[in-house]
């Protein structure tokens, strides 16, 4: 099915909104509120040279078995990952030591999205913390490529029917930071989320959200609250800028710190 190249912004979830970013060559920006966007963003906040995304436990092993300079980051269950330097926490990553090296990150859900995202016109990491940076690099990128605009909630890699309210609002920030409009089928989410982030405010949603309570019990309630931090950052817009092949034979891909001034071709 062919769809027309509209500059306008749509909100998919998941496997689905990755699959939708590449058909229309979209700009497509992952929305993994709680925690990756954020951990990815302060990793180039925090002066990483870029971040190299894979999939899986053994795929980070295998490039630092064969980059044994870089910094291991990212979670299972939560937790970090035995072996890793830092978990996916955005506040351990706020003091951690990481100017000038190479990360490599993996997570559940969002590390999942980004790779599978391959094939749009252009992939970047948004989330409340960096949301007006985002949004005004987005709306160049999508006027510059005549290209529609995907916000996807990320969603659970382990359960795609599960919704995720926390990345559904964290999409819902940054659309509604975006001055390009909101195509016609997405309208009732927006409003919906929108609504309860007026009535509620946007730490009560993340709080409240299924996944939410789990880093609640896990100890990570000062993620949660960082995260809710809207435009925290406002340097730095975590853009793909190259595929990985990796040591084991998948492919990762390669993120770099853009911002508008620093414009990545499509
Ligand atoms: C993910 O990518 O699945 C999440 O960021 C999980 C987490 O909160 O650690």
């Amino acid at each position: 099915m062919t769809r027309p190249n509209r500059v306008e912004v749509h909100l998919r979830s998941g496997e689905a909104g990755c699959c939708w970013a590449r058909e229309p060559r979209a700009v497509a920006v992952v929305v993994d509120a709680l925690r990756a966007s954020a951990t990815i963003t302060l990793l180039l906040h925090r002066g990483a040279s870029e971040v190299i995304v894979v999939k899986e436990v053994s795929e980070a092993y295998a490039y630092r078995c064969a980059h044994p300079e870089t910094v291991l980051v990212g979670e299972r269950g939560g937790l970090k990952v035995m072996g890793f330097d830092f978990g996916n926490s955005p506040t351990e990553i706020q003091h951690a030591d990481v100017e000038g090296k190479c990360v490599t990150f993996t997570s559940t859900t969002g590390a999942q999205c980004l790779v599978d995202c391959l094939g749009a016109a252009a992939i970047i990491v948004g989330t409340p913390i960096n949301a007006t940076a985002v949004a005004r690099r987005v709306a160049a990128l999508a006027q510059a490529a005549n290209a529609p605009v995907v916000l996807i909630p990320a969603g659970l890699a382990t359960d795609p029917n599960a919704i995720a309210e926390e990345d559904w609002l964290g999409a819902t920030v940054l659309a509604a930071h975006l001055a390009i409009p909101l195509n016609q089928a997405s309208e009732k989410a927006f409003q919906r989320y929108h609504g309860s982030m007026q009535a509620s405010g946007l730490l009560a949603g993340f709080l409240n959200s299924a996944h939410g309570r789990e880093l609640v019990q896990l100890g990570f309630a000062d993620d949660i609250r960082l995260c809710a931090q809207v435009d925290l950052i406002t340097d730095v817009v975590p853009i793909l800028t190259a595929v990985v092949p990796l040591p084991c034979g998948g492919q990762g891909v390669r993120l770099r710190r853009g911002t508008l001034e620093h414009a990545t071709p499509l």
